[in-house]
C-alpha cells in the first residue's frame, strides 16, 4: 500500500484557475490520490485512475458526492441524473436518451449546419467577431430551441447555469455569490417549466409524457428538466470558444481543418482534451476500497481533475500540452466524463461544432486573435467570456459579401 500524498493546492484560487496546469502536472507528480489539505477531499489527477472512478459506479457514488458542500448536494442537486445512483438514475437517463441519444440528434444535422452557416454569415464580418457571442447564438438557437422552453426565460437560463457550476464548489466567496442565483434557479424552473408552457414534442415535453405514462414521478420533472439548463449551454458554449481560439492561436491547424472541414469534430475533441470546460467533479466512496495502491475509506470524498486528464503524459505522451487535431485517438478524452455518468448530451455537442466550426472554415480564410481573450473565473468551469477574432475572409465569402453591398448601394 502506498503513503497518500497530500498537497495545500488552492485549487479554487483566481490564480490556479487562470493557470491549473503545472499545479496539475505537480499533483500527478505527488502520485495517483492526493489529499488536499484545504477541502479534505482527494484528489485524482491521472487518466488511469479517473477512467477507473468513473467505470465503478457502484463504490464511487455521485448522491451526495458531486459537490463539495453538502448544501450543494441537498438543496441543488438532489434528484437530478447527475446526482442520482443505481436504479433512479437508470430511470432518469432513460427519459433523456430518447431524445438526446446519437440517431435522435442525427436527425437534426441538415438543421444545425443551416443555422451555423446563416450565423457565420451575420456574425462573422471583415472587421472581426466575438468567437464566445457567435458560440452562445448558435447554441441559443439550437439546444435552447429544442427544450421547448419560452424565448423569454434564455437571459435567466445562462446566468443561472453559470451560477450552478459555480455552486459545485467549496464555501468560497464565488460560491457565496452564486448561491441565491442557483437556488434562485431551481425556483425559476418549478414556477416556469409546468405543461402548458413548454411546447409539445420537445425535450421537455417528453418529460412531462414519459410523467404521464407513469415512467417518472411527478416530483422527478423540475429535477430531471435541469439536466438541460444547467448542463448544456455553458459547457457548449465554453467548448466551442475554445475549438475557436485554438484554431485562431495555431494556422497550420487551421489550414488542416480548411482543407478537410469534416476535420471539425477532431479539431472539437482536441479543444475539450487540452482545455476541459468542465474542470472537476466528486463522487463520494461507500465502502473502504483500493485505488492504485491507496487506501480510501467509506464516506470520503474524491474530486476528480478532468483537466488534468487532458495532460496526462502516461496518456498522451510528450506533446499533451500541444493541439494537434491529428492526433490519434483525440476522442477518448474524459472531459465528457465516461461510464454511466457519461455526457449523456456529448453527441449534441459535438454536432454542433461539426456544423459550427464546419462553417467558419468554409467562411474564412484565416482567422487570429486581437489582443488577449478574457477569462471566466468559475469554480468549475474553464474558457472566455469575451474573444475578439479577427479574420480575413475566403474568397467565396468575399464575393458574396461585395454582393450584397452592390444590392444596398442600389
Ligand atoms: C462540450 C460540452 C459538454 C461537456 C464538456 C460536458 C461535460 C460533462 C461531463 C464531464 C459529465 C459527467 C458528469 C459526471 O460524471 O458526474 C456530463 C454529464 C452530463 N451532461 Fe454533459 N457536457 C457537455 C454538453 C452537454 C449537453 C449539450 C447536454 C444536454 C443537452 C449535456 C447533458 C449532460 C447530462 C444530462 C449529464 C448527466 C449524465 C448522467 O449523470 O447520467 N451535456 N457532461
Amino acid at each position: 500500500m502506498s503513503v497518500a500524498a497530500s498537497s495545500a493546492l488552492a485549487l479554487f484560487d483566481d490564480a490556479h484557475l487562470c493557470d491549473p496546469y503545472p499545479a496539475y502536472a505537480a499533483l500527478r507528480a505527488l502520485g495517483p490520490l492526493v489529499r488536499l489539505e484545504r477541502y479534505g477531499v482527494w484528489a485524482v489527477p491521472g487518466y488511469a485512475e479517473v477512467h477507473a472512478v468513473l467505470g465503478n459506479d457502484s463504490i464511487f457514488r455521485s448522491d451526495g458526492g458531486v459537490a463539495l458542500t453538502d448544501l450543494a448536494n441537498r438543496q441543488i442537486l438532489a434528484g437530478t441524473v447527475l446526482a442520482s445512483d443505481g436504479e433512479q438514475h437508470h430511470r432518469l437517463r432513460r427519459v433523456l436518451s430518447r431524445q438526446l441519444a446519437p440517431r435522435a440528434i442525427t436527425r437534426l444535422q441538415e438543421q444545425f449546419t443551416d443555422r451555423a452557416r446563416t450565423l457565420v454569415k451575420q456574425l462573422v464580418e471583415p472587421g472581426g467577431f466575438d468567437a464566445v457571442a457567435l458560440a452562445q447564438q448558435m447554441v441559443a438557437d439550437t439546444v435552447m430551441h429544442s427544450m421547448g422552453l419560452p424565448d423569454s426565460t434564455r437571459g435567466t437560463l445562462l446566468t443561472g447555469a453559470n451560477a450552478t457550476f459555480d455552486a459545485f464548489g467549496p464555501g468560497n466567496d464565488r460560491y457565496q455569490q452564486a448561491l441565491p442565483t442557483a437556488s434562485a434557479m431551481v425556483a425559476f424552473l418549478h414556477e416556469r417549466v409546468t405543461r402548458d408552457s413548454v411546447r409539445q414534442g420537445s425535450w421537455m415535453g417528453d418529460i412531462f409524457r414519459a410523467v404521464d405514462k407513469g415512467q417518472l414521478d411527478e416530483k422527478e420533472a423540475i429535477p430531471l428538466a435541469s439536466a438541460y439548463t444547467a448542463a448544456s449551454m455553458d459547457t457548449t458554449i465554453l467548448g466551442l470558444t475554445e475549438a475557436i481560439v485554438q484554431l485562431a492561436r495555431h494556422p497550420e491547424q487551421w489550414a488542416l481543418l480548411r482543407q478537410k472541414p469534416e476535420r471539425a469534430v477532431q479539431a472539437f475533441h482536441e479543444s475539450l482534451r487540452l482545455e476541459a470546460p468542465i474542470q472537476g467533479f466528486g463522487r463520494i466512496v461507500n465502502k473502504d476500497t483500493d485505488l492504485s495502491g491507496v487506501r480510501i475509506k467509506a464516506g470520503e470524498q474524491l474530486w476528480m481533475l478532468f483537466g488534468s486528464t487532458g495532460r496526462d503524459d502516461r496518456k498522451w505522451g510528450p506533446t499533451a500540452d500541444t493541439y494537434n487535431l491529428r492526433r490519434q485517438l483525440t476522442n477518448h478524452h474524459l472531459a465528457f466524463g465516461a461510464g454511466r455518468h457519461g455526457c449523456a448530451g456529448a453527441h449534441l455537442a459535438v454536432m454542433q461544432a461539426f456544423a459550427l466550426l464546419g462553417a467558419l472554415a468554409e467562411h474564412c480564410a484565416h482567422l487570429a486573435l486581437s489582443g488577449e481573450p478574457e477569462r471566466v473565473l468559475n469554480n468549475l468551469l474553464r474558457g472566455y467570456k469575451r474573444v475578439r477574432v479577427a479574420v480575413e475572409l475566403s474568397q467565396d465569402a468575399t464575393a458574396a459579401q461585395s454582393a450584397v453591398s452592390s444590392r444596398r448601394v442600389q
